[in-house]
């Protein structure tokens, strides 16, 4: 019987070992396509230590991540052992056994830290008490902020603008990068490999999936994902993206890689990501118009789309977004840019639209360069909502289109024809830019 069973199932040597060949190969390749993958050599002895984020839902507990994202992580081999930047707390682990499939991180001799916000820190201790000879680097600005917020006790080194170290064979140097997005922010350029480490600078929204490098991504996803990115993040300090990109011009180092800290390594086309954020952050609007709009019933959202209606009618390209159903990232990414912003609201309890007055305060709160604006909403009762919106965009320093339109319940002809008016005094704005 066992003979029998034996027969049924024998497999030649050859066979055998083929499958035994087979099996070892997809097991490497299933490891490849998961942790492996995370620690792949971006020049020679810089490798990719970072880790994909598939968990955490907003972003600063704030803005959408439906791909995702990453936390880059960089270690570099030489005769000395620089780590460049850390993770998110919660992914300490999977960091820490990535960088030992590399070297011993008990072996490492400086911890760069580019910037102290935690998606960048937060696994800070874990290393600190591993690699406990290391010594941290950083601007005189993050010192403080490292002893705030963690207070490892390592030994530090803050560094001044363009300093640089030596590993042996390779140099670092240190570029002050203010407002990138904090005041303490540095880049760190590895001078004879031509690779930049810019931390939030030139990073992205996604995880990379093992795809750490711009020539293995899908493009148009990194073009969406890093410009909703840069518009959500770095909106406050767009003047500082341009010097930053400015400055690293005047350098005059070339630049082969750029690593930044969230989103893929650009080897391929590293001028591609700073040429789009040089583009993001001009202070030259876009022509279009975007819509911002709440509504209850029903009449601010008919209001918004005649004012659309007539825009596309005069040949103007518009953004519209209903503040209950569009994420809070991709309306400040259609309207940072727009040339007009037109606002609607119903009135609340007397204020203005709870998610519309949100977004008001997003834009106060993100210094949206001024220009002109456009305001329209209804009432049922009482009004006011109009009102205060109008006066927190005054104080602001907005420019606001006549005429404003008020509309008491349902939308009258007189109120339509205002409207049209209102899609007049847009245009000209437009045509003027
Ligand atoms: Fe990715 Fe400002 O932290």
């Amino acid at each position: 019987m066992n003979k029998e069973r034996s027969r049924g199932i024998s497999v030649s040597p050859l066979l055998f070992e083929a499958l035994i060949m087979r099996f070892s190969w997809t097991d490497i390749r299933l490891q490849t396509a998961g942790c492996s993958d995370m620690h792949r050599e971006i020049a020679g002895g810089v490798y990719f230590v970072g880790v994909d984020d598939h968990r955490t839902q907003l972003f600063e507990n704030l803005w959408a991540l439906p791909h995702g994202v990453s936390y880059n992580s960089y270690l570099i081999v030489d005769d000395k052992i620089a780590l460049v930047d850390a993770v998110k707390e919660s992914w300490a682990d999977e960091w820490l056994e990535n960088i030992r499939e590399i070297v011993d991180p008990s072996r490492i001799d400086y911890i760069i830290l580019n910037h102290m916000e935690l998606d960048h820190t937060g696994a800070l201790p874990h290393i600190a008490r591993i690699a406990r000879n290391a010594t941290l680097i950083y601007t005189p600005r993050a010192s403080p902020m490292q002893k705030a917020f963690f207070d490892v006790s390592l030994k530090e080194k803050t560094v001044k603008d363009l300093d640089e170290i030596s590993l042996g064979n390779k140099t670092l140097k240190f570029v002050h990068a203010q407002f990138l997005h904090w005041p303490e922010t540095m880049m760190t350029y590895v001078v004879e490999d031509q690779v930049l480490f810019s931390c939030d600078a030139f990073g992205s929204y996604g995880a990379l999936n093992g795809k750490i490098f711009d020539d293995e991504s899908d493009m148009q996803k990194i073009e969406k994902e890093s410009k909703r990115y840069l518009s959500s993040i770095i909106t406050s300090y767009l003047m500082f993206v341009r010097r930053g990109v400015e400055k690293v011009r005047k350098l005059g180092i070339a630049i082969k890689i750029v690593a930044p800290s969230h989103g893929p390594v650009y080897r391929n086309d590293p001028m591609w990501i700073i040429s789009r954020y040089y583009e993001w952050s001009s202070p030259q609007f876009e022509k279009h118009v975007a819509i911002v709009y709440g509504t209850m019933y029903g009449y601010t959202h008919s209001l918004a789309v005649t004012l659309k209606d007539e825009l596309v009618a005069k040949g103007i390209e518009v953004r519209m977004h209903d503040v209950s159903q569009s994420e809070m990232s991709n309306i400040v990414t259609d309207t940072i840019r727009a040339s007009v912003i037109a606002l609607g609201t119903p009135t609340y309890d007397a204020y203005p639209f709870p998610r519309m007055q949100a977004f008001v305060n997003e834009m106060e709160g993100k210094r949206f360069p001024r220009r002109p604006l456009a305001l329209f909403g209804t009432f049922g009762w009482g009004g006011g909502g109009i009102e205060k919106l109008q006066k927190q965009l005054a104080n602001m320093g907005f420019e606001i289109l006549e005429p404003v339109t008020r509309v008491h319940a349902r939308p009258s002809q007189q109120q339509k024809h205002d409207l049209v008016r209102l899609t007049d005094a847009i245009a000209r704005k437009i045509s003027q830019d």
